[in-house]
């Protein structure tokens, strides 16, 4: 396995596997990898000859009073369970690798960004944009992979790839979860043992909700009454928000249907942690 921080040498790197006609599978992370993370790689491994795999924790996505210098990093366990997987190539650049001196281009999305983590989060889908439009066109992929934890993020990214007529395949993957539920996240390392108890709210009011789908509860105000009532149980949590939109376009739903995604962000203490459910039927 190569790692290598130098955009020229991932160039030179893929396009030796393209002139011998080899796929190209891309998984984008911001390191501190978990089994979510794994689980996209060897979905690549499966369906593409080659996987890359890019660890970089992008100061354009993180707003001011964010956890960008907390955020957790650990290159050599990144590494290792990068090489069990059979990830052929690390991609760990330096900050002014990616944004060189006068950088001042961005991609912007006017849709999608309104509601949910794009309301809390004013600049964040700007940066995950633009970050990922760079990384497609350093590793040019044939296909690249995605967690359906951030449900948003891939909504906006599939849609970018459309309206910018991006040549990639997204693929969306599922949510992986602690055995006890809580959905994996690089952030739940950020939680003491009292707050890991209390994250549990969140993956068992993701159940309470489907539950109330399946029984046929589709008016979306009664829904996202109920789930917020139930986090409002736990007092170490703090509701971001908790919002039913359409998978699409990420615009609030009166109505549960098809492809409506239930969201929630919570603050455990200061770890604000996100979980969802897509409604299939
Ligand atoms: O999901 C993430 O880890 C990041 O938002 C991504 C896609 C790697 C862009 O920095």
């Amino acid at each position: 396995m190569q790692i290598t921080g130098k955009i020229s040498e991932v160039r030179s790197q893929v396009k030796e596997w393209k002139r011998e006609g080899l796929t190209v599978g891309f998984v984008p992370t911001m390191g501190y990898l978990h089994e979510g993370h794994g689980s996209l790689m060897k979905r690549a491994r499966s369906e593409c000859d080659k996987v890359v795999a890019s660890i970089f924790v992008n100061p354009m996505q993180f707003g001011a009073n964010e956890d960008l210098d907390s955020y957790p990093r650990d290159l050599e366990a990144d590494a290792k369970l990068c090489e069990s997987i059979g990830v052929d190539l690390i991609f760990h650049p330096e900050v002014e690798e990616m944004y060189a001196e006068g950088f001042c281009s961005f991609v912007d999305m006017n849709g999608l960004t309104k509601e949910l983590c794009g309301k809390s989060r004013p600049i964040h889908f700007r940066g995950v944009c633009t970050v990922v439009n760079k990384l497609f066109n350093i590793v040019t992929p044939d296909k690249a992979f995605f967690g359906q934890k951030d449900a948003q993020q891939l909504a906006v990214i599939r849609r970018m790839v459309k309206d910018l007529n991006m040549d990639v395949e997204i693929v969306g993957c599922p949510i992986i979860r602690e055995e006890d539920g809580l959905a994996k996240s690089s952030r739940n390392t950020y939680l003491n043992e009292e707050e890991r108890k209390a994250a549990l709210i969140l993956s068992r009011t993701i159940r309470l909700g489907e539950k109330l789908v399946s029984e046929g509860v589709k008016d979306a105000g009664e829904l996202v009454a109920a789930m917020k009532a139930n986090i409002e149980k736990e007092p170490l949590a703090k509701i971001d928000y908790v919002e039913a939109v359409s998978m699409d376009d990420i615009e609030k739903v009166d109505t549960i249907g098809k492809n409506t995604l239930v969201a929630m962000a919570v603050y455990i203490g200061k770890t604000r942690l996100i979980d969802n459910f897509i409604v299939e039927s």
